[in-house]
């Protein structure tokens, strides 16, 4: 309860004038709770004035008289109310636009005006310094005119926002949004459903083939580049389209002649024997975004690969057992890798849900990697074992386990933040070449070619 002016006003467009309403104040609750609230801001900001002037309150919100002229196609109905609260920072504007409500909080407002002054037209990054901005801020005029709402600022400031930027973008956030929605898939669905491979010159000549590529990695998880040449230089090319090759412990492109022994690296990857669908390093406190892999000389004998939609995993336990999905959500669990010089170690969920929409974003599963549990309480375990138990039935299912061979002149992208990979045990020499490719950067590539916003 907070004292509260409250403006209210409609605003039609049609094929005439804007039409105006006169509006009325009304004031309630006792000043007493206004200064107390008061004080409790002023304890954590600085503000300039808890207490907006009165002639700011006895103001009409839309003073105009022109007519818009709008096109048929463009017309809706703005409804706006102005809620001028004494007890900062509750003052907004209320706008209902295109069927949707709006809650503008005047201060969100000046600290996101997109004017030239505001932000830096070279560098796009923020002028304004947001804590120079009373919490309290009030506009000194608000005029919706056409598809803009424009407002002046006590300064003199005016910005001018339109709807359609309001619409996408007040808060609640709307995030980092994939334009390509995702296909879950099992072994199933994927044999009609799956990856276009791109041909090599179309991939590295045009930015269509690059962008389907890229489509295909956001929408399976996988995506595959065909008649690529044999060699690890022209892999490198490849890869090096979609983002700069992340260095790690094992080197930025590497090149392995496995035969049995754990020739270059202690781990099990660079043996013959068969592997389980798992994440790739794990225990990086950001595990690499895509592996690329590209089999220059196939083994005599097995050695066929296998992918594992790990959302859709996540999905099957989910529908399962809702209570194992939001234990893993929530329980943090250490992967390690020792190496001659190495010691590297995380502890992170193995289901990581994005912040605003709560949308899976992460899988984290590897078996071989897993440290010693010893990050959660002891009454938990066997309630940890039950949900890994059950994930780990999933990922292991024939019916989820999509198997072929690679072949020399085909690259696999692998979204490591989503598709397991693992492969059959061998016999004789196998080559394969590929490097990792770091998440933030794939996908600034799909948002520079318009695949996500
Ligand atoms: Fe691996
Ligand atoms: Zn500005």
């Amino acid at each position: 309860m907070f004292l509260r002016k409250t403006c209210q006003g409609v605003l039609q467009y049609g094929k005439g004038c804007l039409k105006l309403q006169t509006f009325k104040h009304s004031t309630a609750v006792p000043p007493r709770v206004q200064n107390s609230s008061a004080k409790r801001y002023i304890g954590k900001a600085r503000l300039s004035s808890v207490t907006p002037s009165l002639s700011l309150l006895s103001r009409n919100i839309v003073t105009t008289s022109k007519c818009a002229q709008v096109d048929a196609a463009e017309k809706r109905n703005v409804t706006f109310e102005k809620i001028t609260s004494f007890s900062a920072p509750y003052s907004h504007l209320k706008i209902k636009v295109a069927g949707q409500s709006l809650q503008l909080y005047y201060v969100w407002l000046r600290d996101h005006c997109q004017c030239k002054q505001c932000i830096d037209q070279k560098t796009f990054q923020k002028n304004i310094v947001t804590n120079d901005i009373p919490l309290d801020i009030q506009p000194k005029e608000v005029n919706i005119e056409g598809d803009d709402l424009v407002i002046e600022w006590p300064d003199g400031h005016v910005t001018t926002y339109s709807l359609n930027w309001l619409l996408e973008n007040a808060y609640p956030g709307k995030p980092d949004i994939l334009q390509v929605p995702k296909v879950l898939w099992n072994a199933e669905t994927i044999k009609s459903q799956s990856p276009t491979p791109v041909p090599y010159q179309e991939y590295m000549d045009t930015d269509g083939g690059l962008r389907n590529m890229l489509k295909d990695l956001l929408t399976y998880g996988f995506g595959l580049v065909s008649e690529v040449p044999a060699n690890t230089d022209a892999t490198e090319k490849v890869a090096r389209r979609v983002a700069f090759v992340k260095e790690t412990l094992y080197g930025g492109m590497w090149y392995t002649r496995a035969t049995g022994e754990y020739k270059d690296y202690k781990d099990s990857s660079f043996s013959n024997v068969g592997l389980g669908s798992h994440i790739d390093t794990c225990y990086f406190n950001e595990p690499s975004g895509i592996q690329v892999f590209h089999c220059l000389q196939e083994a005599p004998q097995g050695g066929e690969s296998v992918l594992v939609d790990g959302f859709h995993v996540a999905m099957q336990v989910q529908k399962q057992n809702p209570d194992a999905f939001d234990y893993l959500v929530r329980t943090p669990i250490p992967h390690y890798c020792l190496d001659d010089q190495y010691h590297l170690r995380s502890v992170d969920t193995t289901f990581r849900l994005d912040p605003c929409t709560g949308d899976l974003v992460q899988f984290r599963y590897n078996n071989y990697d897993r440290g010693i549990i010893n990050t959660i309480p002891a009454d938990e375990i066997p309630r940890f074992y039950c949900a890994m138990k059950l994930l780990s039935q999933e990922v292991m299912s024939p019916d989820n386990e999509y198997w072929f061979k690679l072949s020399p002149g085909t690259v696999i992208f692998i979204d490591n933040w989503r598709t397991m990979h693992g492969r059959a045990e061998f016999a004789g020499e196998r080559i394969l070449c590929g490097c990792y490719l770091p998440r933030d950067d794939w996908l600034s590539k799909a948002r520079y070619l318009g695949l996500a916003k």
